[in-house]
């Protein structure tokens, strides 16, 4: 199909929130103004159309590690099949490229149509999992205090293969009561209300039977609906979820233009923080 190229690709603004939410809401995603708000802040918003309410966004996010996150590719559905999606992806892996980072992502299966062509290559297999909160909170965790960030710093950064303690901190501040650490620090897990669900994430930990601890512990502390994206090779904490009545949604996969060795260490990595921020 051939390419729309009479429309350029401009940086968002905040003006363009109402428009970005329109977008994310029309694909059934999970963000809040609170999400996009990240990538203003801390990287840039393309967009293709109206400068509020674009037809086309894509959102780079710089991390240190050498990679950054390409997150919220996004095409309203009459605007679809014409190129826009790969215009606008392309403009984000040369915004990363500039700075010397290797663009990265957790691709639906409609977003991998237009990144594998590009020379994207999968690192890991994702399901997003939908279910409600409940339970108690189990021994071995306490609550993870806004002083103690570095903890989780530290264990996000071996496991996500990147330093992301601002952020971290943004998601902490937005946790209210959902966030909890292991007494030795190896595992934290950070959970924020989003459009139609707490998404909980990331959860960070040493074993599978660790972490099954701290889901407990968010789950307790989440009253409505719940959703979180765990790394497919974990199998018993998969089976914990369907039997708390867990369905699994929609896959993703991450990836990494041209790169299919993980960064990090995805021995320690269970639920990431969502695909817009991996
Ligand atoms: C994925 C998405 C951004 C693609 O945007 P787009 O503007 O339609 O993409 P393009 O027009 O550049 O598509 C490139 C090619 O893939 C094809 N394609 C795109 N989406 C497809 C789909 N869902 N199923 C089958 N083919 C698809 C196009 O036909 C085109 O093929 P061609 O150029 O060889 O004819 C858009 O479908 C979308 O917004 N989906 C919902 C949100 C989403 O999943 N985003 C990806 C997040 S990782």
């Amino acid at each position: 199909m051939a390419p729309t190229d009479a429309l350029s690709i401009t940086a968002l603004t905040p003006a363009a929130m109402e428009g970005c939410l329109a977008l994310s809401a029309e694909a059934g995603w999970n963000q809040s103004a609170a999400d996009w708000d990240v990538f203003f802040r801390g990287g840039t918003v393309f967009g293709i159309g109206d400068a509020h309410r674009p037809d086309a966004t894509g959102a780079v996010l710089p991390y240190s590690g050498g990679f950054g996150w390409v997150s919220m590719v996004l095409v309203t559905a009459p605007q679809r099949g014409k190129g826009l999606g790969t215009r606008i992806l392309c403009r984000c892996i040369e915004a990363l490229g500039a700075q010397g980072l290797c663009p990265a992502l957790d691709a639906t299966p409609a977003g991998e149509r237009i990144y594998r062509p590009l020379g994207f290559r999968t690192q890991l297999g994702l399901t997003r999992w939908r279910g409600m909160g409940g339970g108690a909170v189990p021994a071995g965790v306490r609550p993870l205090a806004p002083t103690e960030l570095s903890v989780a710093a530290a264990a996000d950064a071996a496991a996500f293969g990147a330093e992301r303690g601002a952020l971290l901190r943004d998601l902490l501040d937005r946790a209210r009561a959902q966030a909890f650490r292991t007494a030795e620090g190896t595992g934290f897990v950070l959970a924020r209300p989003g459009r139609q669900a707490l998404q909980i994430g990331p959860l960070v930990a040493e074993s599978e039977t660790e972490a099954a601890t701290l889901l407990d512990a968010a789950l307790a502390r989440a009253d409505g609906p719940v959703l979180l994206d765990l790394a497919d090779r974990w199998t018993a904490l998969a089976a914990q979820l369907r039997a708390r009545g867990f369905t699994p949604e929609r896959p993703f996969n991450r990836m990494a233009l041209n790169r299919a060795e993980p960064f990090g260490n995805p021995a320690r990595l269970m639920m990431v923080a969502g695909p817009e921020l991996g």
